[in-house]
């Protein structure tokens, strides 16, 4: 009996100079474990009678459940200690501080992409959402880029395992807007009027006017006599509106797969004012919306017959919009956090 009393002392003396869990998972090995020294106890129990075994036998296993007990206890001990250290390392806040009331403010690419939302919007368009991960056929096939032509090439993207890509162009909604308003179109005669903002994304080497990630707004109209006038009318109300001034563009023949004919839109470099400079690449001016009368081929995939309907699409660089009409001279700092004060572009919201 005195071995088991002197067990348990010692046990508790060990005990009260554990700080850790580690430590304390050790002495719950030492004593209570297979080779523990309460367990050996029992081990040492032949020499004692048949009654002796039974008392004895009681009082180890009362140490046992005791030890345990009192494992467990630390255990909750040391855990509460850990939370009060934790709360205690934590900063302390003022609550009678006063509050911090500078407001939150837009990018300016949300900026601008609004304001041409809300100019098409007023003009009878829908407004689309589309995902930034398409397959093949959405961003290249549908569009009449098949596999293995050459317009591919300038449009290198980030491909998934599964064979999806991050999209390269909003042109990639076109087939799904065409099966989506398609029907309507062919049954009751509603034109298809939507534009679709997104994120696009290319394996680029940047510059002053390219990013790796920028915003598009694509637009299409289909419907029986859309000609290149609607077009034009259409790109000029929306710069104007954007610009609230008069702005210098033009248009030269561009070649798109998906348009027939196609067009190059080009704004006048607001930078430079036309001079030349690294924002348009010292050429005075700065390719915006490139956009086309839709091949035929492309709206045959999307279910809509070339011989009675035509339509226009194009394809707005939102990003470089933004860069315009804000006077950032390098784009690359609208994805960077750089611009100091972003609220400088919100007063007109
Ligand atoms: C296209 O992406 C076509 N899908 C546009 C189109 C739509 C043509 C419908 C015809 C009909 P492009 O690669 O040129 O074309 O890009 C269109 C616009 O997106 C450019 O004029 C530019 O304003 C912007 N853009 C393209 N690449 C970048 C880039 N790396 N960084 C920033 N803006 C870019």
């Amino acid at each position: 009996m005195d071995k088991i009393s002197e067990l348990r002392a010692e046990f508790e003396k060990k005990l009260t100079q554990i700080a850790d869990l580690v430590d304390l998972d050790k002495l719950r090995v030492d004593y209570l474990g297979k080779k523990g020294s309460i367990t050996a106890l029992l081990k040492n129990m032949k020499a004692l009678s048949n009654e002796e075994k039974k008392t004895f036998g009681a009082e180890v296993n009362r140490l046992k459940g005791y030890a345990a007990t009192r494992v467990d206890e630390k255990i909750e001990e040391l855990r509460k200690a850990e939370v009060e250290r934790e709360i205690a390392a934590m900063p302390q806040f003022d609550i009678t501080a006063p509050a911090n009331t500078a407001r939150g403010s837009y990018h300016p690419i949300t900026l601008v992409q609004r304001q041409c939302e809300n100019v098409f919007r007023s003009m009878g368009f829908t407004l689309e959402d589309y995902s930034e991960v398409v397959t093949d056929y959405e961003c290249f096939e549908s569009l009449n880029i098949p596999k293995f032509h050459p317009a591919r090439d300038m449009q290198d993207t980030y491909y998934l395992d599964n064979g999806q890509l991050l999209k390269t162009q909003t042109s990639a909604a076109q087939n799904a807007i065409y099966r989506k308003y398609g029907p309507r179109l062919i049954e009751k005669g509603e034109p298809i009027k939507a534009v679709f903002p997104g994120r696009c994304f290319r394996n680029e080497s940047t510059d002053a006017c390219h990013e790796n990630t920028f915003f598009q707004m694509e637009g299409v109209m289909v419907g029986k006599d859309i000609s290149i006038s609607n077009l034009i009318f259409f790109m000029k109300t929306m710069l104007s509106e954007v610009f609230q001034r008069d702005i210098k563009v033009r248009l030269r023949p561009g070649f798109f797969p998906f348009v027939e004919p196609g067009f190059e839109l080009d704004i006048n470099c607001l930078i430079c004012g036309g001079s030349g400079c690294a924002s348009c690449k010292h050429s005075g001016w700065l390719e915006l919306c490139p956009c086309g009368m839709i091949h035929p081929n492309v709206l045959r995939e999307g279910g809509i017959d070339p011989d009675v309907y035509t339509g226009f699409a194009f394809g707005l660089g939102l990003t470089r919009l933004a860069m315009m009409k804000y006077g950032i001279a390098d784009l690359r700092d609208l994805n960077s956090g750089l611009l100091n004060r972003l609220d400088q572009f919100t007063g007109e919201w």
